[in-house]
């Protein structure tokens, strides 16, 4: 099994060496490896079992990074949000910099930049000094982790350590915006919402239909058993009752009431169902608005049929 620890800096020395490193992050863990470090990223592929034309976010210890060398230009839109959401949970698609190998885009014009907020992720950052491609730490399709248990259950030997930071404070992974378009355009919800988006820039689109993030499936984020989708809490306990009647083993996820709350929980009660061998999830759906348009995203992603 693969090692764990709480040193940044034992973890940046593993990345400086080529290797491979959990992180975790205020979103979930990524898998996370040196940008320029052509062998180490395609590791990174061949461990998540991810087409490599499903581009890797590069993640930097600060905004101020992006003019050496990560983008080019780096918009104006772009520098206006992250001014205020970084660091945070926002992934910006900008025109890719002179380091931006095409190992880590398959071979796009732009790059993912995140400058992520969680003071491990920060500190290894930091203390690696370069760029760091890493995507969501788990299997191509899985449901990503969201704490070290969960990676380890996931990847156990194929990554080189675990850095441990707790469990991810926001739970679903990082609101992705295209930054190359005008409106600016929201390709995955996150916490960062388009309410945030719209209130800074004054004009925000998002996507409707198939999403042009690459790898955006629709049945992603899926745990093996069924997930059922309500939008009224009647309907959804009456289904819960006829589960139960017919002596199914049935999870029951009320996302409705407390969002924040219910983003940090649902990789995890995903998880534990299918631990549990429960047959369904039966889940009550907050409404489309703020951090619910990212919950009901992933929720309906893990209801879609699998292929
Ligand atoms: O919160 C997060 O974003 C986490 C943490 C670890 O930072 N990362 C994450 O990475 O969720 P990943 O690879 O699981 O999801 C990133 C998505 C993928 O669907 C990828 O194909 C897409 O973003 N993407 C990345 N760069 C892109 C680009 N240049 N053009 C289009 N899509 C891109
Ligand atoms: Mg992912």
């Amino acid at each position: 099994m693969a090692e764990t620890t709480t040193d940044p800096l034992r973890a940046a020395a593993v990345l400086a060496n080529g290797g491979l490193v959990a992180m975790p992050t205020e979103t979930v863990y990524g898998l996370a490896a040196d940008a320029e470090n052509e062998g180490a990223v395609a590791r990174v592929f061949a461990v998540k079992g991810r087409p490599t034309s499903h581009p890797l976010i590069v993640h930097l210890a600060t905004a101020e990074q992006v003019h050496d060398g990560w983008a080019d230009p780096f918009p104006t839109t772009a520098a206006t949000l992250a001014d205020t959401c970084w660091p945070g949970p926002l992934t910006m698609l900008v025109p890719a910099g002179p380091r931006v190998g095409p190992w880590v885009t398959g071979g796009r014009p732009t790059v993912g930049l995140r400058v992520p907020a969680h003071p491990l992720a920060t500190a290894m950052l930091a203390a690696f000094g370069g760029g760091v491609a890493a995507p969501s730490a788990n299997r191509f399709g899985r449901v990503s982790p969201t704490t070290a248990a969960h990676v380890l259950a996931d990847l156990g030997d194929d990554v080189d350590l675990i850095l441990d930071g707790g469990k991810c404070p926001v739970g679903v992974e990082s609101t992705i915006v295209d930054c190359t378009v005008n409106p600016v355009q929201v390709l995955r919800p996150g916490a960062i919402t388009p309410e945030q988006i719209a209130a800074l820039l004054g004009q925000v689109a998002t996507a409707s239909g198939p999403s042009r993030a690459a790898g955006m499936l629709t049945s992603h984020y899926a745990p093996r058993c069924t997930v059922e989708l309500f939008d009224h809490r009647g309907d959804a306990e009456r289904r819960l009752g006829e589960l139960r009647t017919s002596s199914r083993e049935a999870v029951w996820f009320d996302a409705a009431s407390d969002l924040t709350s219910a983003a940090r929980s649902l990789y995890t009660v995903l998880r534990s169902a299918d631990e549990r061998h429960a047959d369904t999830v039966v889940a009550l759906l907050p409404p489309a608005e703020g951090l619910g348009y990212a919950i009901r995203d992933r929720l309906t992603k893990a209801a879609a049929p699998r292929p």
